[in-house]
């Protein structure tokens, strides 16, 4: 374990039983001069002292063993309060309850892509560092619901057909494009759909769905799910070779019946997106149908194309649920209902902020909140009860915001800071801004608040134009 503290003891302890060994030994060589009860004593006591100092080194290697979870398996609300409590050394940097660097995780390799994720391990070994697993605990511990993960596909590169037993899949695709099937109950129509670059994709959970890469590029999506557990996840191959040759040859009744089935043969390499060299051999007729738009637009939301809402420091696009959407385009009004047909939906948006701008202080009463930095760079503010967190963000990076938390963000670059944001809501989200919470507060309160003259509040000026994201 590297805890220096830990050593210390240790030593201290070894220190003390050697010494104690020497005045055992020291009195033992008067020990001749001594009555056999004198002996009988000696030892009773010697006893005594090595138990209790026993004792004291399990109770030290208890104490210091179980200091890192300490640190990183904070109660729900420990955080709000850690300005009063004196952080241990070795204690995890805070701001990784909120912040994980995602380049720097685990890139999980297949034959036509790989996979990375930000998210909770049910086995502490699981993460790279304390750092991934304090963010871990942090996303469980809010009872969260998310989990991210980046998936990149190579061109002509095969995401497995699967599904996922415990969570909605919602994603943006950042590049690329990407044929993508989905099969919900019964399996009557399989939805497919060229999904380009700037849409979201929206796979209820245990729908089965496959996501092909037909461009030539990589695909380059980033994936969010409703749950704050492992994710639960079975790929259709592998269910296949799991099948009893005899069920599945009754299943499906191939001609040829069960030798049909025993002449597939299954990868030594995991398919989970999958590229087999002799793939032009294989495939000689592919043909990329699209479903029509009262199927297609239940899965996919074109979100570069949806409404944007401007700010004088910035740019938002959602695509949550709308309690009226009357303003929304046919296609997106098939979305807004299915969406909200379902349980543990999320909201995406992407938000933009110029250079020099700056997303103020605001917190949501309806969802928590996790972003994933697309480009540029900034800075994030969680504001506490009696301090702020404030910590640089980059390329690649992930944040959480957990519900009710203040948070601000401020672009640092020349170039736009650009996120990609979920909610855990399926409902119109919910939020409340600084500017917004103080207008609406009665001057003569803040009067009383503040000890200052209720004259002064008049100097915070109201304006006509949301300040959600402003510019100096
Ligand atoms: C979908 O993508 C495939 C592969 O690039 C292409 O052949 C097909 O024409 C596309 N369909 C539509 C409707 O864009
Ligand atoms: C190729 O695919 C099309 C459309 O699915 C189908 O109509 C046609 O019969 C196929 N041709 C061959 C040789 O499989």
């Amino acid at each position: 374990m590297d805890n220096s503290a830990f050593e210390m003891h240790e030593n201290g302890a070894q220190k003390a039983l050697s010494m104690e060994k020497m005045s055992t030994i020291s009195r033992m060589e008067k020990k001749r001069q001594w009555s056999l009860l004198s002996i009988f004593l000696l030892c009773l006591l010697a006893c005594f002292i090595t138990t209790a100092i026993g004792v004291l080194i399990v109770s030290l290697v208890y104490v210091n063993n179980s200091q890192p979870h300490l640190n990183v398996h904070f109660e729900p609300e420990a955080w709000l309060l850690q300005t009063t409590v004196p952080k241990v050394q070795k204690a995890v940097d805070p701001k990784f309850q909120f912040l994980n660097h995602l380049p720097k995780s685990k890139v999980f390799e297949f034959p036509g892509g790989a996979i990375q994720w930000a998210r909770y391990r049910n086995n502490i070994k699981d993460y790279l560092s304390d750092e991934e697993e304090a963010f871990g605990t942090s996303l469980n511990s809010q009872r969260s619901q998310m989990t991210l993960g980046t998936l990149r596909i190579k061109s002509k590169g095969l995401r497995a057909p699967h599904w996922h037993f415990n969570a909605n899949e919602h994603g943006y695709l950042v590049q690329g494009t990407a044929w993508i099937g989905v099969v919900d109950d019964g399996g009557e129509v399989a939805t497919t759909y060229n999904v380009t670059a700037g849409q979201v994709i929206f796979f209820p959970k245990n729908t089965l769905h496959w996501i092909k890469n037909v461009g030539d590029e990589d695909c380059f999506f980033l994936l969010f799910f409703s749950t704050h557990d492992e994710l639960q996840t079975l790929d259709v191959d592998d269910v296949f070779f799991s099948t009893p040759e005899d069920i599945a040859s009754r299943s499906l009744k191939p001609e040829g019946g069960i030798n049909f089935i025993r002449k597939f043969q299954q990868q030594t390499e995991d398919q989970g997106v999958n590229l087999p060299p002799n793939l032009a051999e294989l495939v000689t007729n592919a043909s990329y149908v699209q479903s029509p738009d009262n199927l297609v637009w239940r899965y996919f939301f074109d979100l570069k194309g949806s409404k944007e809402y401007q700010f004088p420091g910035g740019v938002i696009q959602q695509a949550q649920y709308w309690k009226n959407g009357n303003e929304l385009s046919n296609n997106e009004k098939i979305f807004n209902e299915f969406l909200h047909q379902h349980q543990n939906a999320l909201a995406l948006s992407t938000l933009r902020i110029y250079n020099n701008g700056l997303r103020q202080p605001h917190f949501h009463f309806n969802a928590n909140e996790m972003g994933y930095v697309l480009s540029g760079c900034g800075k994030v503010g969680i504001v506490n009860t009696h301090s702020t967190i404030e910590f640089n963000i980059h390329i690649g990076d992930v944040v959480f915001f957990p519900i009710g938390t203040q948070h601000y963000i401020k672009n640092t670059c020349d170039e736009d800071l650009l996120f990609i944001l979920a909610f855990s809501t399926g409902d119109q989200l919910q939020t409340l801004d600084m500017d917004d919470y103080l207008q609406a507060t009665a001057d003569h309160i803040l009067a009383q608040l503040f000890f200052r003259k209720q004259s002064e509040f008049k100097k915070i000026p109201k304006f006509m134009e949301d300040q959600a994201i402003n510019l100096p």
